[in-house]
């Protein structure tokens, strides 16, 4: 006799827990089925973000980023210090215990919210009246209604498959048992610049070769410029438009053959290779033909703009499906999906998802760039504020980088912020929340910010839209 669900989740990653929970407070019994196995081989649900994305790179960013700062910094402030060190070990086990932490929570978020929770992997084996089976172990659920949120994993270089002990994706790389003096990274994305900065600051040689010949083309470009700098300087070395060739690995190293943009060919020794080309869709196991689910030609479920697939009461949320692949997105996705299943109007809005890349100095934006609106053939105006001008990011020691904004040219209304510099994950969520409200640059500019605070900057990049700040 199978289990009888309202909703079964397929997967336990932030659009899978998320929409769960949101679907058990909305009445729904509800079921998440996740694989993932901790060292021990327990459950460790949170999916890629908690285990092996957001949550362990944000934690060694922070432990390399305190490294950085007493290496180079701590001496403007007087603070002398003898004998600096790192402790590999202590700083991934640290790393560990901050992922656990998550884990343990969802495992308790699932309790309090009443969602039954089953560790292993989820596979539909048939639709039946009124729903679909899905196996998971021994075990068998009938859910009324399914979301599938499975994620992604990485994508590998067909000449370099992943060891992940010389050849590594986003999961070897957050666990190199000690600082490589040469490090290579294919792919200066997301993963390229935040895990190249961790190893950087703590001493390695990194080199990113990247195959495209703008840095950040998704960035605006004044900002990405002001980014490709910084990191120069700080001795991030990044090939543009490189085609990387064969790679050789031993137990000693890496040897990337590459030719540069000019057509020259090169080679790059190094002790580690971290491969961050991109993510696919993840469908493995899931026995999608079982039930006739469709996949596109990338893997990637199809859905509408409502997440729905092209089975009645099926549907996918995240990384599997259509879109960015950032966590916050998968989670408006799931709570999303949950609402409009119990009737109510879901709402994720993809015009003020907000990207973070999370170097020093940190990078993020909300909207649409520079480069996209001129594309567009959009009349617009435009403002930035550099921090060397803010009076605490001079206080921080941080004055690297500006705010933007981007404003249509007759109503006003924000169309794109970008931001390079100190803090801008959190500066971000002030441009998110003017542009769901659709603020005008003077809606922002005619708003007290505290003094001395790095929100300054924002309001006076709003300021600067119409030629008036005050501090520059
Ligand atoms: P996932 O998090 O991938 O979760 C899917 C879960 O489903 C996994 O546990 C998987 O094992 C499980 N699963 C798959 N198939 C089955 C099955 N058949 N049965 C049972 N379980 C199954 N995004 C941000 O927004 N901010 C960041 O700072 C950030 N940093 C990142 C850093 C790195 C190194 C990486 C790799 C990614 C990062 N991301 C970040 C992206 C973010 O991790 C993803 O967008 C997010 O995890 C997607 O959530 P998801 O729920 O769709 O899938
Ligand atoms: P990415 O899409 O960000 O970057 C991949 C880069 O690799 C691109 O610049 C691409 O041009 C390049 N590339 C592709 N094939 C190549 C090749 N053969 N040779 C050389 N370069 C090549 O992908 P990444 O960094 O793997 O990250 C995957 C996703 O994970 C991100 O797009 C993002 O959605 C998510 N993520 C989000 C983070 C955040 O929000 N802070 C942090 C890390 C990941």
């Amino acid at each position: 006799m199978s289990k009888q669900f309202d909703v079964i989740v397929i997967g336990g990653g932030p659009g899978g827990y998320i929409g769960a929970i949101r679907a058990a407070q909305l009445g729904f019994s509800t079921a998440c089925i996740d694989d993932w196995k901790n060292a021990a081989g327990g459950p460790a649900p949170g999916g890629t973000c908690t285990n092996v994305g957001c949550i362990p790179s944000k934690a060694l960013l922070q432990s390399s980023e305190h490294y950085e700062q007493a290496h180079h910094h701590f001496a403007d402030h007087g603070i002398g210090l003898k004998d600096l060190s790192i402790d590999v070990k202590t700083m991934l086990g640290r790393k560990d215990t901050v992922v656990k932490q998550n884990n343990d929570g969802i495992l308790y978020l699932f309790k309090k919210n009443k969602v039954a929770f089953f560790h292993g992997r989820g596979s539909f084996v048939k639709a039946v009246d009124g729903g679909y089976e899905v196996a998971v172990g021994d075990e068998v659920l009938t859910g009324k209604q399914v979301i599938v949120a499975t994620g992604s994993s990485a994508r590998a270089l067909p000449q370099a498959p992943f060891d992940e002990e010389m050849v590594l994706s986003n999961d070897g790389a957050l666990r190199i048992g000690a600082v490589p003096k040469r490090l290579a990274l294919i792919g200066s994305g997301v993963i390229g610049l935040e895990m190249g900065s961790v190893w950087r600051r703590l001493g390695a040689e990194v080199t990113v070769l990247e195959a495209l010949p703008t840095f950040l083309g998704a960035v605006d470009e004044q900002i990405a410029k002001e980014a490709h700098k910084a990191f120069t300087k700080q001795g991030l070395k990044i090939e543009l438009g490189v085609q990387v060739g064969e790679v050789k690995v031993n137990r000693k190293g890496v040897s990337v053959a590459y030719t540069d943009a000019k057509g020259a060919a090169h080679k790059l020794d190094a002790d580690r290779l971290i491969v961050s080309i991109g993510r696919v869709p993840n469908t493995t196991g899931l026995n999608a033909e079982a039930v006739g689910l469709k996949l596109d030609e990338r893997g990637a479920i199809v859905v509408d703009d409502e997440c729905r697939t092209n089975l009645p009461g099926v549907w996918a949320v995240g990384d599997v499906v259509r879109g960015p692949m950032l966590a916050h997105k998968a989670e408006e996705e799931g709570v999303a999906v949950a609402e409009r299943m119990a009737g109510q109007h879901g709402h994720v809005n993809f015009n003020t998802i907000p990207w973070v890349i999370y170097t020093s100095p940190e990078i993020a934006w909300v909207g649409q760039t520079e480069q996209q609106l001129k594309s567009a053939g959009r009349a617009y105006k435009a403002g930035t504020f550099p921090f060397m001008a803010n009076g605490r990011a001079r206080a921080l020691g941080d004055t690297t980088g500006m705010v933007k904004f981007l404003a249509d040219a007759a109503s006003d209304e924000i169309l794109g912020v970008h931001i390079v510099g100190p803090m801008a994950s959190e500066l971000i969520a002030e441009a998110v929340v003017a542009m769901e409200f659709r603020a005008s640059s003077e809606d922002i500019a005619r708003i007290c910010h505290a003094h001395p605070s790095l929100s300054e900057a924002t309001k006076e990049a709003a300021l600067a839209v119409d030629k008036r700040t005050l501090n520059f």
